[in-house]
């Protein structure tokens, strides 16, 4: 089943084609601005005038004449220099209305589409060792919006969490987690956290930096060399991970890891050197290179090193795991599909792409130089694939992901959610792609789309910080809404029971969060205000979980009065949609499936949420106008019916498309 909007495009389409003789110009029909113009505006005649050289009002009206709208619309209207206005029958409308409420597959009259596409969406990929910021809190609640709208109508989509767990910094990781075994070793459990204070205490004077840098490197050297050959340090730790507390250690680690980063940068051109072993071998280096070795190893696949890159990223994935069911995004294990996947691809990558005479050494980098993309000095622009270290990039895992996806994966499509600093590399990357022809499959091009969003700014209209200038934490953040949350349940619902209130204040807190997001364009800036989000009128989640828990009530109150809804509305054949709210809620109602479509087409749930406030306005123009249970009897089942089809779509939206929760009762 086509949605209204595409029946009315096809007809007006095919009678443009029996006028002039051709089918070249579409019908381009669109929902009206302003509703006293009527429901649907088409525009296509003025462009299809304009290439045929004829008057458009007069072309206008031959379409018109042809045009067999009457089972849907009134008749048609011409205005302006040719537009065709369309205004819904009610008898229509009442039609569709009947045609959700029997549907009993819950998709509410919505069919999936019959030309489905197999689509890869690419959204949150946070970087192991790091905590997740507030871009990714972006990438990951929009992706899951797009992937939930695009199952919804029918497209079979692959989730791929493309996390960023390889490259150069692993080193610094393992290390750090060595001096955490080792603390825990001394049962001293938290001693860098101390050193960390004192790197930082100490920053400007070189002379006792330098006396703690060398008691931490002799400290090291004793651990060194107390450390049996062949002992597991890690792998035990890797083993205990399901029975300890993983935000504990989480907390632990990331504490650990900047104690690194600070050493190393303390250490740089000390001077000081550190003696190691290297496979069985001692040798002594600079300090600060100690590190880079360690990648080295962990590359080569030591097992010591191996296993500890494994705990850290098993620890970053079930931290995040903790996020995604906080948020109610459905991500899980098995859609990880990390840049490591990629490793033993990428040198095919680099030497298919030299085969085929597209890469080129450039200053020691292989390179791909895209037609189009020029330095700020007017120079080609590189791709680089390979360092002249030998190393390999994040392009080059790019790479070797999208033809991955594109073979193994075998996607019609392929959607990547970052932000918008981002743009740049994805228009290399598909540009270098169809160059190469890896974005092809059987002949067929696979689509390939950058879908992008702005900053979170704070209060001060800058990037979203702490108050000491730190990243967020994606955790507290969501716990503060929670928190808050509670204190807007308190003050509407005093007398709920402690246990309602906490699943309440759950529902609204999150939802709060995501729906704030999800309602500002995703390609602007927005401020994150919770008094804004958290509003109990506007365009937020509290007044949308609201306007839902209110008809729920609206249903308890009729079931108390021996009003049977379920029986009321089942065996209902026909509707009076004499008033006008009742109208418009209707014709809203009816056209949901529209709203999923061109939020999905464009990516942008937005639209989405634009619908649902939409609706839940008109629901309240609605129960304004129109007395429910004090309806006479003859109109009580059209009511009821309103209710419960606004009821049943912003369960659907907030909940299935948009992984929000609701609750009956606010
Ligand atoms: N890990 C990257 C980051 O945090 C995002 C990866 C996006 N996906 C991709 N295929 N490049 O910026």
């Amino acid at each position: 089943m086509m949605t209204v909007l595409d029946v009315l495009e096809e007809r007006i389409g095919a009678a443009m084609a029996a006028v002039v003789g051709t089918n070249e110009c579409a019908a381009i029909v669109r929902p009206a601005t302003d509703a006293r113009f009527g429901d649907y505006q088409a525009n296509g005649v003025m462009a299809l005038a304009k290439q045929i050289k004829t008057n458009p009002r007069r072309l206008a009206e031959q379409v018109v004449e042809r045009l067999d709208v009457a089972d849907l619309c009134e008749p048609p209207e011409i205005a302006g220099p040719g537009f065709i206005n369309l205004r819904l029958k009610p008898d229509y409308v009442a039609g569709q209305l009947l045609r959700i409420n029997t549907d009993d597959s819950e998709r509410l009259g919505i069919d999936p589409t019959a030309k489905a596409k197999n689509t890869v969406v690419d959204f949150s990929s946070p970087n192991i060792a790091k905590e997740m910021h507030v871009g990714h809190l972006r990438s990951t609640i929009i992706g899951d919006a797009i992937c939930r709208a695009l199952e919804f109508l029918g497209h079979p989509v692959i989730r791929q969490n493309h996390i960023g767990d390889w490259g150069t910094q692993f080193g610094r990781v393992i290390l750090g987690l060595w001096h955490m075994c080792m603390a825990e070793k001394h049962g001293e459990p938290l001693y860098y956290r101390t050193e960390l204070d004192e790197l930082r205490r100490i920053a400007g004077s070189d002379q006792d930096l330098r006396t703690l840098c060398t008691r931490i490197r002799d400290r090291h050297e004793d651990d060194w060399s107390n450390d049996r050959e062949g002992e597991q340090h890690f792998a035990p730790f890797l083993e205990g991970l399901n029975d300890r507390d993983v935000e504990g250690l989480w907390e632990q680690f990331l504490c650990v890891y900047q104690y690194v980063n600070a050493l190393e940068d303390a250490l740089a051109g000390m001077g000081l050197t550190v003696r190691t072993i290297n496979r069985g071998r001692e040798e002594t280096i600079p300090y600060e290179s100690l590190s880079r070795r360690i990648t080295v190893m962990l590359q080569r696949q030591d097992r010591q090193e191996f296993d500890a890159w494994q705990f850290i990223r098993r620890l970053t994935l079930e931290h995040c795991g903790g996020i995604y069911r906080k948020l109610g995004v459905q991500l899980t294990d098995a859609d990880v599909r990390g840049e490591s996947f990629y490793n033993d691809k990428l040198p095919t990558v680099v030497g298919d792409l030299q085969a085929s005479g597209l890469a080129v050494e450039s200053d020691g980098a292989t390179c791909v130089f895209p037609e189009g993309f020029k330095t700020k000095e007017g120079q080609p622009l590189p791709f680089i694939i390979r360092k002249s270290d030998g190393a390999f990039l994040y392009a080059t895992t790019d790479l070797a992901a999208l033809r991955y996806r594109v073979n193994e994966l075998q996607a019609d499509r392929i959607v990547y959610v970052t932000d918008a600093r981002q743009i740049q590399h994805f228009q290399m990357l598909f540009a270098v792609a169809d160059m190469a022809g890896w974005d092809r499959r059987d002949g067929e091009k696979v689509e390939l789309a950058h879908v992008t969003f702005g900053s979170v700014l704070g209060e001060d209209a800058r990037p979203l910080k702490t108050r000491s200038g730190e990243n967020i934490k994606l955790k507290d953040l969501l716990d503060e809404a929670v928190e808050r949350a509670k204190s807007v349940v308190e003050e509407k619902n005093p007398d709920l029971p402690p246990e309602r209130k906490a699943e309440i204040a759950k529902a609204v807190g999150i939802g709060a969060v995501k729906y704030a997001d999800y309602s500002n364009n995703r390609t602007s800036d927005y401020v994150f205000s919770f008094d804004k989000m958290l509003a109990m009128d506007g365009n937020t989640a509290p007044y949308m979980q609201y306007a839902y828990a209110r008809i729920k009530s609206i249903e308890r109150k009729a079931e108390s009065k021996g009003v049977h809804i379920e029986d009321e509305l089942h065996g209902i054949a026909a509707l009076d949609l004499s008033e006008p709210t009742e109208l418009d809620l209707g014709k809203h109602l009816a056209r949901y499936g529209e709203a999923i479509e061109s939020a999905a087409a464009d990516y942008r749930p937005n639209y989405l949420t634009a619908y649902l406030y939409e609706l839940a306005q008109k629901f309240s123009a609605f129960y304004t106008n129109c007395p429910v249970l004090d309806a006479p009897v003859a109109k009580r089942p059209t009511r009821l019916l309103l209710c419960d089809l606004t009821a049943r779509t912003i369960r659907h939206g907030l909940s299935e498309l948009l992984g929000i929760g609701v609750v009956d009762q606010m």
